[in-house]
């Protein structure tokens, strides 16, 4: 690897890995604190704060993963550790899904909260306008699907999740580890 930063075609470098490992946590949060407000009581001091802060961090991830999405196009690829080429496909299509699911969620949860013609104040810092007309019924549709998007998206987690443990457990290969920041000599 030239340098610690960059991926090459056997490690993750810096940027792709504080992007996986920040996002993720954040994400997982994001999906609970999701699911807590939508119970809060009228009355619940949080009822309002809750949704502003789920709507700012909200934004902020859609700016990482616009940002993650960029960083990959110009970076090598780690090439995967398994053997078997159906284990392959299948890790590729899991993490094109969590990428297609996050894309979904963000933009789902931004025709939410626009779809009464509000924008979105993002921690005092800037302001993303509603982009279309007022419009309850697209705001409905935009819930089911942020909410069914949600529950996909946490199934996947938990796959990507219980993969990574396989290889590292199991399989016993350095797949997690390259993820984890560890330099592993793997290059190729
Ligand atoms: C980025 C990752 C996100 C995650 C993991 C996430 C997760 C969730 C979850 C689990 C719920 C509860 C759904 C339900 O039970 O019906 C929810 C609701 C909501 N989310 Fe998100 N969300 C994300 C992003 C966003 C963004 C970017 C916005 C807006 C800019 C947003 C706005 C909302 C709103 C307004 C609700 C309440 C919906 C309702 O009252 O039915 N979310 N979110
Ligand atoms: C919200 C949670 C998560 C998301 C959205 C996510 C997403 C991704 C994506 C898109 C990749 C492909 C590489 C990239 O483009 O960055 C990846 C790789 C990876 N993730 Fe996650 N991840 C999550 C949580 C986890 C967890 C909990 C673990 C471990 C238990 C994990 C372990 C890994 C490993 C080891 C790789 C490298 C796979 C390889 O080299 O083929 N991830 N993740």
């Amino acid at each position: 690897m030239a340098n610690r930063f960059t991926n090459s075609t056997g490690q993750y470098g810096w940027v792709s890995i504080i992007l996986h490992w920040s996002m993720a946590s954040a994400l997982v949060g994001m999906y609970f604190l999701g699911d807590y407000m939508v119970g809060l009581d009228y009355y619940h001091v949080w009822y309002h704060r809750a949704p502003a802060f789920h709507k700012a961090v909200g934004i902020t991830l859609g700016l990482l993963l616009a940002l993650r999405i960029a960083w990959n196009f110009g970076q090598a690829r780690p090439v995967p550790l398994d053997k078997d080429r159906r284990l392959r496909i299948l890790a590729k299509l899991g993490h094109v899904a969590l990428y297609l699911l996050m894309l979904v969620i963000v933009l789902s949860g931004y025709l939410i909260s626009t779809a009464k013609g509000q924008g979105i104040d993002v921690f005092g810092l800037f302001f993303i306008p509603a982009l279309f007309p007022d419009n309850a019924a697209r705001g409905e549709i935009a819930g089911q699907v942020h909410g069914i998007g949600n529950s996909l998206f946490m199934v996947m987690v938990l796959l990507h999740g219980a993969a990574a443990l396989l290889h590292h457990f199991i399989l016993k290969d350095l797949t997690l580890v390259r993820m984890l920041g560890v330099k592993t000599g793997i290059s190729k």
